[in-house]
């Protein structure tokens, strides 16, 4: 009789893998990432210094910029430079990584028209339309405290109200991997509040993959499943956040936690 082979527990899958991965602009290499996975389900929070790279990873990983070299993939589904092993990312993958990936970015940009039809909008994309569409929209325009606001027009809103709705675009669609840059930069505690709720009821419903860059390491901490660290373009650090905040690995993520900004 063959013995079964010993199965490994099965671990998380990547939804999103980062490959040997770098930006340079002129010159200046600005990301060099070796491997960062991202799994089904987990809120991974980025920190690191002002200009350490954070934007740029997530503007890759939302397809927005090619890396320089190396690839990044989607269910195994990898691009990169178009001199590269992967290729090019094709207009059909890129419809494909759109739909399933959202991103919303440092400043984010609402269109002109109401609250209901900037959230509506990812829908009337993907042409659902119709009771169910506006059932979607009007849900999740409560979970971010906005039912009220449905009709304002979006120029009349405050900052904490215009992330929200960037927020709420980005989560009616249920996408599988949302990139998130300082969704809670500058907001009072109250803001902070609703949005970290609904970021964290998402994760509950339908385990989407969220990659959170924030400079605020309560956040990291809160919301965090994994943390890492970017300096200088570079992952330092990785891992469960409690380690990395408890026993981090790197002197430069022990000064960095404790609030020190010693690079
Ligand atoms: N289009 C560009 N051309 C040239 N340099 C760029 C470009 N975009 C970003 N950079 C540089 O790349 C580096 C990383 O920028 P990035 O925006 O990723 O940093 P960050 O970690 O998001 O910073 P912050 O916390 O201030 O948002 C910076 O030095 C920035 O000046
Ligand atoms: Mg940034």
């Amino acid at each position: 009789m063959v013995a079964k082979p010993l199965v490994p527990p099965a671990g998380p899958e990547p939804v999103m893998r980062v490959t040997a991965v770098t930006k340079r602009y002129g010159e200046r290499t600005v990301l060099d990432v070796e491997r960062l996975d991202v799994l089904k389900g987990e809120v991974l929070a980025l920190m690191g210094p002002s200009g350490s790279g954070k934007t740029t990873l997530l503007r890759i990983l939302a397809t927005l910029e090619t890396p320089t070299t190396g690839q990044v993939s989607l269910d195994g589904a990898a691009w990169g430079p178009p001199n590269g092993a992967a290729g090019p990312v094709s207009p059909a993958r890129l419809l494909a990584w759109r739909r399933r990936v959202t991103y919303v970015g440092q400043n984010p940009v609402l269109f002109s028209g109401t609250v209901f039809d900037n959230v509506n909008l990812p829908l009337a994309i993907r042409c659902r339309v119709g009771p169910g569409a506006r059932a979607a929209v009007e849900e999740m325009l409560e979970r971010v405290g906005l039912a009220a606001l449905a009709a304002a027009r979006t120029a009349s809103l405050s900052a904490g109200e215009a992330q929200r709705v960037a927020l709420a675009r980005a989560l009616v669609s249920r996408p599988d991997v949302l990139l998130l840059d300082e969704p809670t930069a500058n907001l009072d505690p109250a803001n902070v509040a609703v949005i970290e709720k609904t970021l964290i009821e998402a994760v509950e419903m339908w385990r989407p993959a969220v990659v959170l860059v924030t400079h605020n390491l309560f956040q990291a901490r809160r919301l965090g499943r994994r943390t890492g660290l970017i300096v200088g373009g570079r992952l330092i650090e990785l891992g469960e956040t409690e380690a990395v905040f408890s026993y981090p690995q790197d002197a430069r993520t022990a000064s960095f936690v404790k609030g020190e900004m010693v690079f």
